[in-house]
């Protein structure tokens, strides 16, 4: 599957951090009920690989992928248990050989023009730019996007359905990343309504900002 492909059409990727693989299953359908199908079950937690595997097996309407992973053995495991992409905080040379063997899209962290130019020369064409707000911003995506023509971006880290249009405006953002769309709060409580709504709101804010309808 073309990963890439799907996120230029859904261009918001949800984290879903649970314990309970039940609950990684509810969230990522209601996340999928609100139009978002690609998502990170993130390594957070002691049952991640649980989580994983429970959403891949049961949610067939989500792109499920593994995100937090830090390590080549974490990215084996994450392929293992049924991910279709894999995401990291950080760019790991052995991260991104296990992936690029399993021909599993990987999508690591930069932050530095460095980190991209070392993506470049591992042959990769889409980054993570992590922690997105901290890392400079539009303005750094601006900057960088000039020199990296044929690199496409995902910022995360500070983006929220505040500014998700600005960083969707940038030709080379690709998709953005981001917790907003799973509170803590909302999946502790069982209100899996709420994170449909926010689902619905980043992708009614994703149209419009790609000038769709
Ligand atoms: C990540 O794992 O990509 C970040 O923790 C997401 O950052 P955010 O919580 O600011 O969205």
């Amino acid at each position: 599957m073309n990963i890439s492909k799907v996120l230029e059409s859904v261009p918001v990727v949800p984290l879903v951090q649970a314990d309970d693989p039940a609950v990684a299953i509810d969230v990522s359908r209601a996340l999928a009920a609100g139009g978002l199908t690609v998502a990170e079950v993130v390594f957070r937690t002691d049952r991640a690989l649980d989580c994983l595997r429970a959403v891949a097996d049961d949610v067939p309407e989500m792109i499920a992928g593994a995100g937090t992973v830090l390590s080549a053995e974490q990215a084996q495991q994450a392929i293992d248990h049924g991910a279709k992409f894999v995401v990291s905080p950080g760019l790991d040379d052995g991260v991104v050989r296990t992936c690029q063997d399993a021909g599993v899209p990987v999508y690591p962290g930069t932050y530095t023009p460095s980190d991209i130019q070392h993506a470049f020369n591992l042959g990769l064409d889409v980054v993570k730019f992590f922690p997105a707000s901290i890392a400079g911003g539009i303005p750094a995506l601006k900057a960088v996007a000039g020199v990296f023509r044929t690199m496409r971006f995902m910022p995360t880290g500070g983006v929220s359905a505040a500014n998700l249009a600005e960083f969707l405006a940038v030709p080379s953002v690709l998709a953005c990343g981001g917790s907003w769309l799973t509170p803590a709060d909302a999946v502790a409580a069982g209100d899996f309504q709420k994170i449909t709504a926010l689902a619905e709101e980043a992708i009614a804010i994703a149209r419009s900002a790609r000038g769709e309808k």
